[in-house]
């Protein structure tokens, strides 16, 4: 990759951190960070020891989502929001998808030279999750901003997002309760496990979670896959010829540079990893990003592959918490995949304007993605 350096994707230090420190302590916040494949693998899966947890009595509604809850309680939310997220919904939403990626890209296509992030990348996904919720198109700019925000490192402006987003999805709930609607708001007001329902928190807090897991995460998939596809001419030949190759390029993607670099856990009892203790009380920082290119695992880890099979990356977690819009994400990136290079199978990077990653180290962002339309 000609973009390959240690600012923008750190596969030396992750592979340092293998070899030397694979379980290493950071005295601040007493926090482990894990490195290793076989230990990232772990964290996700064992649920027991290394615990997803918010608060017992959660204030915001974010940590009341099924991303901050153990089982049973996880188990219970999980049964309620999949009804929303089944393969059928999900294939469904094609035709809808594919009109607002070919809108997008009739748009581009007036300017020929775009950033792909903001006229492509990003529009697509928020544009699709607010069909499905139900909330209005005019609200979009509204939603990147507060989605920003929320994975941002400003607390002050986290607070006022949630603030926010927690009196928008106050009145549409209710409204909803009024006057159902066909749409996701309306499948989660009514959903029912055991003649157990959402309460209010919990579903202002999937809204959320909804707005931020499937925002940022998918463009940035999106993203990254435009920039391997423009730094790999073999690639690139290879999918103009046979499109069925790019769901498993996508998933390599999902590898090489992982959208999600990171989670955290919270460890619930002493437990023994590589070598280490780790102490209950504590917390791991599981380096997906690292875990991905584990060469135990994954033959030359430092290399794409767009056949690479089994391709087992942890890109979108493990275990219970395996991530719930996994089939929207491949979805929406493989529908702006074939639609760019059917039209544009010649796009290229701006190269005189340097990639720059975002300052957040959770997630594997671009600033801009600067490209020409041929
Ligand atoms: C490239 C796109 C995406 C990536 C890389 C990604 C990544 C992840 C990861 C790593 C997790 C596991 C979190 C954990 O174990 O703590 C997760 C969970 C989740 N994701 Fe995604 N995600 C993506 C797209 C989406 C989309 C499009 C949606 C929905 C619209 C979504 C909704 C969720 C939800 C609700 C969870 C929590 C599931 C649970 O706790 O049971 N994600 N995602």
């Amino acid at each position: 990759m000609d973009w390959n350096q240690p600012e923008i994707l750190p596969l030396s230090k992750f592979k340092e951190m293998r070899h030397t420190s694979p379980v290493h302590f950071l005295d601040q916040g007493e926090v482990w960070d894990l490195y290793r494949y076989e230990d990232v693998k772990e964290a996700f899966t064992n649920y027991a020891i290394f615990s997803s947890q918010g608060s017992e009595n959660p204030k915001e509604p974010i940590d009341s989502s099924i991303l901050r809850q153990d089982p049973p309680k996880h188990r219970q939310l999980r049964m309620l929001v999949s009804q929303a997220f089944t393969p059928r919904v999900i294939e469904g939403l094609a035709p809808k998808i594919t009109s607002i990626t070919h809108a997008l890209l009739d748009e581009a296509e007036q300017a020929r030279s775009i950033d792909a992030l903001t006229s492509l990348a990003s529009p697509l996904p928020i544009t699709v999750i607010a069909e499905m919720l139900g909330v209005s198109i005019e609200d979009r700019e509204q939603f990147r901003s507060w989605s920003d925000a929320l994975v941002g490192t400003d607390h002050e402006a986290y607070l006022k997002a949630q603030q926010e987003m927690t009196d928008y999805f106050n009145t549409i709930i209710e409204e909803r309760r009024r006057e159902p609607q066909d749409d996701l708001i309306t499948n989660l007001v009514q959903a029912r496990v055991e003649g157990e329902s959402l309460s209010e928190i919990e579903l202002i807090g999937f809204c959320i979670l909804l707005l931020v897991a499937g925002n940022e995460t998918t463009t940035n998939l999106i993203n990254s896959s435009l920039l391997c596809i423009d730094s790999l001419p073999d690639v690139r030949e290879a999918l103009l010829a046979d499109r069925s190759l790019i769901p498993g390029t996508l998933e390599e993607v999902f590898r090489y540079c992982s959208p999600v670099q990171q989670m955290f856990r919270e460890v619930k009892q002493d437990v023994e990893l590589s070598g280490q203790v780790l102490r209950a009380g504590q917390f791991v920082r599981m380096w997906i990003g690292s875990a991905n290119h584990d060469e135990t695992i994954f033959d030359q880890p430092d290399q794409f592959h767009m056949h690479r099979s089994p391709n087992p990356h942890l890109g979108l977690g493990s275990g219970i918490h395996y991530c719930l819009g996994a089939q929207l994400a491949r979805l929406e990136s493989r529908i702006m995949l074939e639609a760019i290079l059917e039209r544009f199978p010649h796009f290229h990077r701006d190269r005189e304007i340097p990639l720059e990653r975002t300052d957040s180290q959770m997630m594997f962002a671009l600033k801009r993605l600067p490209i020409h339309l041929y």
